[in-house]
């Protein structure tokens, strides 16, 4: 059966070991894709209808607010259903300790028992932080395997890693 990898990143303004620069693509999209590329598995990225800001820091503003108050972003489109796949990798960076809330948007919808799920996380220092509870709270019923975390400074020195881990 075919693997999915479902993603969620965001390019633009960000911290960079240490120094605010302007990415073209997101730290966790690249894994994603390094990983969606050696497994030869599916990709679907989430992506919110409305995008948090460019700017590095009303982007954390605003995602402090949703997750604050709990808020489940809509999104640009979702998949019908994941009954195709037993094995989903799931990626996101660290927002504030978790995940970002169009993570629990997607992941909501869909039953995930009997699914077995890869998390993988990119962030600036804390890990997974408390992600790996929430996640498990969300996708009950599965089973997680160990999870990988790799600080988003160092995503193009990677690749060794994410083999290793796959
Ligand atoms: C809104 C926001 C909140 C963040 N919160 C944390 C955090 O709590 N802990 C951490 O280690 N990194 C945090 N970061 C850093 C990101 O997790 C890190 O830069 C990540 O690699 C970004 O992935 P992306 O480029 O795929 O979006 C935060 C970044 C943003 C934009």
């Amino acid at each position: 059966m075919k693997q999915l990898v479902v993603f969620y990143s965001r390019a633009d303004e960000n911290y960079f070991g240490g120094e605010l620069r302007y990415l073209s693509t997101g730290n966790t999209e690249k894994i994603a894709k390094m990983v969606a590329e050696i497994r030869g598995a599916d990709l679907f990225q989430i992506e919110q209808k409305v995008p948090y800001a460019a700017d590095y820091n009303t982007c954390i503003e605003e995602a402090k607010k949703d997750l604050k108050e709990n808020i489940r972003p809509e999104l640009v489109s979702t998949l019908e259903s994941i009954d195709g796949y037993d094995e989903i990798y799931i990626g996101f960076p660290n927002y504030w300790g978790t995940m970002p809330m169009a993570v629990f948007t997607f992941l909501e919808q869909f039953d995930w028992s009997g699914k077995t799920i890869h998390p993988f996380v990119t962030h600036e220092g804390s890990g997974f932080g408390k992600s790996m509870d929430d996640l498990e709270k969300v996708c009950r019923g599965a089973v997680f395997t160990k999870g990988l975390a790799i600080s988003g400074s160092s995503v193009d020195h990677a690749r060794a890693k994410v083999e290793g881990w796959v």
